[in-house]
């Protein structure tokens, strides 16, 4: 390993509503870092303005950045921001920044995929027990993604599935507002299904028996709507509300296990599933995965919460794992761009 892969690396994240900063040193630990959820600014339209979001990481992330650089007392060797897939505003914001910073100090400057970050965040130190070896299995399930990718080593990933229609996250914060509940609704949503029953409604499967491992969950949304339908306007009672949201979630768990479980025969090569993303948090999801794992004979691997919703760690991290590969990180004239696959 050459002695710039040591040094630490300045990370920028900013593809959605979260403005993130951080500093690694060259083995992944964390020097500082700095987080800001910009949930309050976009709940009064219960989902994300892109407009407000730019103009929000515009304003915060320079005193971010200031912020981590001033507590670690390290200077980076190197800047690595997302580039994409993403909301353009930010993504401008964030990746011409770090390509500012980069060109005046000299520095070599990785442009990041963002779900490329997400998938091996799983590696960085203390994360799992043993750091999973490549290749494993991914599933990215948040707000804006959902895909099942074959993660062989750094830019080397092969996309197995992805959401014909909403991404899992999306399709819980949809069904929350159907139920009154606020945004972001997948962690409501949650607290109200603890008490229901999850079999009292007839929801359908989402892609029951179908071949691939691609998701779906615009059927499963409707299905929830049409019931809601045949209730007068406010007068859903809360045990009703209850069952709806404890079957909601069922499903939508059963289907994530249900396409991991197709992922992980097919990949016979794979011993480990990793899942990132904001849903990755819901414990009937993780106990289907954990189940669905087990009974292939794979390990499950999910990142404490703070690194499975968009941060700026795994951001930099990505470039530790490039850097350790020998790439020079001379990604100047890589343009932001809201879709990138990884
Ligand atoms: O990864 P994330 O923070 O942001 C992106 O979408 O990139 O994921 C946020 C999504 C939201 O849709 C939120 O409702 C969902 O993850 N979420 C959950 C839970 N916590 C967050 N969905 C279901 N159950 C949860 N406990
Ligand atoms: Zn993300």
């Amino acid at each position: 390993m050459s002695s710039q892969g040591h040094g630490a690396v300045l990370g920028i994240e900013t593809s959605c509503d979260e403005t993130a900063a951080a500093l690694l040193d060259g083995m992944g630990r964390v020097l500082a870092e700095r987080l800001w959820s910009q949930t309050a600014e976009h709940a009064p339209y219960a989902g994300v303005v892109p407009e407000i979001a730019a103009r929000a990481h515009l304003a915060r992330l320079p005193g971010m950045i200031e912020a981590v650089l001033a507590e670690a007392g390290v200077a980076p060797s190197a800047v690595a921001a997302t580039a994409g897939p993403g909301l353009i505003g930010g993504l401008i914001v964030g990746a011409h920044l770090g390509k500012g910073f980069a060109l005046a100090r000299r520095l070599p400057f990785y442009a990041i995929n963002h779900l490329e970050a997400h998938a091996l965040s799983a590696r960085l130190p203390g994360v799992a027990d043993e750091p999973p070896a490549f290749p494993y299995l991914t599933l990215l399930v948040s707000g804006g993604h959902c895909l099942l990718v074959e993660t062989r080593g750094p830019g080397a990933h092969a996309v197995l599935g992805r959401t014909l229609d909403d991404a899992p996250g999306e399709a819980f914060d949809k069904v929350a507002k159907m139920l009154g509940l606020g945004w972001p609704g997948g962690p409501a949503l949650e607290r109200l299904a603890a008490g229901g029953d999850a079999e009292r409604f007839a929801l359908p499967r989402p892609m029951l028996g179908r071949e691939g491992f691609d998701f779906s969950f615009s059927g499963l949304k409707t299905a929830v709507a049409t019931i809601l339908a045949g209730y007068p306007a406010g007068a859903l009672p809360q045990r009703d509300a209850a069952d709806l949201a404890a079957g909601f979630q069922a499903r939508v768990a059963w289907t994530l296990a249900d396409r991991a479980r197709r992922a992980m025969r097919a990949a016979n090569r794979c011993r480990v599933l990793v899942v990132s993303g904001g849903v990755a948090a819901n414990r009937a999801v993780r106990s289907a995965l954990a189940e669905a794992a087990s009974g292939e004979g794979f390990t499950l691997a999910v990142p404490p919460p703070v690194l499975c919703t968009d941060n700026a760690v795994m951001v930099a991290w990505t470039a530790i794992e490039r850097r350790r590969l020998g790439d020079p990180g001379a990604d100047l004239g890589v343009p932001p761009r809201p879709r990138w696959a990884p």
